[in-house]
C-alpha cells in the first residue's frame, strides 16, 4: 500500500515526533501553527514510543500500513532510525542518525536535518555571522555536537577545535568528520579560543549540579558569534557570560524551529518560514513549563 493511496483514503496526510519520553517536545506546537497558517488539513501528532516498539512502529511506517506518511525522531531513537530506514541520505549516514523520516516512491528515506537548523539560524539571526571561516570551536562531543561539526565544516570554516571533558569522545569524532577537525579537553580552552570565529556550547555545562566553569571569550575575535544549542533555559549560563563579556550571542531556540522547516515540507507539501510570531509562541510555552 503506498503513501498516496493511504493520504487520499483518509484525505488527512499524518506526521509524528516520536521519542521516548516526549512531552516536552514543542514540535507538536511548531507543526501545528504551519498546518493552520497555510490551512492544510493534516495532523501532527507526539508519540510516546519506548526502544523495545521502535522497530515495529518503523516496520509499520515501511509497510505502509502506519497512518502517518513520516515524522520527526529525536532521543532515544535517532541512531535507530538511521539504520532501519531503507534509503538514509550522505547527511544521516555520516552523522549515523537521523532526525527526519518520510516515505517516497515506496521507501522510507531518512535525513538529519540538525545541521540545517544549526546554519539556518544563524543565517537568520545573526547576519554575516560567516563572512569569516577560520577557526570555530565546539564544546562537546555528544549526539547534538555531531550535527553541528558537520554543519560548520561545510560551511567552510578551516579549523574546527571539538573540546569535551571525555577527550576521547573528542577524538572520536575528529576521525570521523576529517583532517579539519581536532580534538582538545577542556583545559585547552582558552588556547583553542585564539582568533576563532564561532564558538558553540553543545553540553548542559553549568546547568547541572557541576560548577559552571568561567570563560573568558577575549581570546576570540571581537567579531565572533558565540552560540549555544541548548534552549532551556534559553539564556543559558554560557550565553549569559557571553554577552557579560559584550560578545555577539545567538540562542538555540531557532535551531529547533529551523530544522523543522525541511520535515515540514516533505510531508506537507509547502516550505514554511520560521516567524517572529512562531518563535513568541514557543517562548510563551517554554515559560509556561
Ligand atoms: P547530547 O546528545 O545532548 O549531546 P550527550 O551525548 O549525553 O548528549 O552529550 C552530552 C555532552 O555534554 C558531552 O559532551 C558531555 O561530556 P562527556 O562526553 O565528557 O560526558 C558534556 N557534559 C555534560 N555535562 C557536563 C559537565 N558538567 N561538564 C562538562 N561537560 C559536560
Amino acid at each position: 500500500m503506498s503513501s498516496m493511496r493511504d493520504s487520499r483514503e483518509t484525505s488527512l496526510t499524518k506526521a509524528f515526533v516520536c521519542g521516548y519520553p516526549i512531552k516536552h517536545s514543542r514540535s507538536p506546537i511548531i507543526h501545528g501553527h504551519w498546518l493552520r497558517e497555510f490551512g492544510i488539513a493534516g495532523e501532527y501528532k507526539a508519540l510516546e514510543v519506548p526502544p523495545e516498539s521502535f522497530a515495529d512502529f518503523i516496520s509499520g511506517l515501511k509497510s505502509g500500513e502506519s497512518e502517518f506518511t513520516g515524522g520527526n525522531v529525536t532521543i532515544p531513537h535517532k541512531e535507530k532510525a538511521f539504520a532501519l530506514a531503507d534509503i538514509p541520505d550522505e547527511l544521516a549516514s555520516e552523522l549515523g542518525a537521523a532526525n527526519t523520516l518520510y516515505r517516497d516512491d515506496g521507501k522510507l528515506k531518512a535525513t538529519n536535518t540538525d545541521g540545517y537548523g544549526f546554519l539556518a539560524n544563524l543565517d537568520d539571526s545573526a547576519k554575516g555571522w560567516d563572512r569569516k571561516r577560520n577557526i570555530a570551536v565546539i564544546l562537546g562531543a555528544g549526539g547534538a555536537s555531531r550535527a553541528v561539526i558537520q554543519a560548520v565544516r561545510d560551511r567552510g570554516f578551516q579549523e574546527i577545535h571539538v573540546l569535551n571533558r571525555t577527550v576521547e569522545r573528542a577524538r572520536e569524532l575528529a576521525d570521523r568528520f576529517g583532517p579539519r577537525v581536532h580534538a582538545a579537553p577542556i583545559a585547552a580552552l582558552n588556547e583553542r579560543l585564539q582568533g576563532a570565529d564561532l564558538f558553540v556550547n553543545t553540553t548542559s555545562l553549568g546547568m547541572d549540579d557541576g560548577e559552571a566553569i568561567e570563560i573568558d571569550f577575549s581570546p576570540m575575535q571581537p567579531t565572533g558569534l558565540v552560540t549555544d544549542i541548548v534552549y532551556v533555559p534559553m539564556m543559558t549560563p554560557f550565553l549569559l557570560q557571553a554577552e557579560a563579556q559584550d560578545m555577539t550571542i545567538a540562542d538555540g531556540l531557532g535551531m529547533l524551529l529551523h530544522q523543522a522547516v525541511p520535515g515540514f515540507e516533505k510531508w506537507f507539501g509547502r516550505r514554511p518560514v520560521v516567524t517572529e510570531e512562531l518563535r513568541a509562541k514557543i517562548v510563551a510555552d517554554l515559560e509556561r513549563h
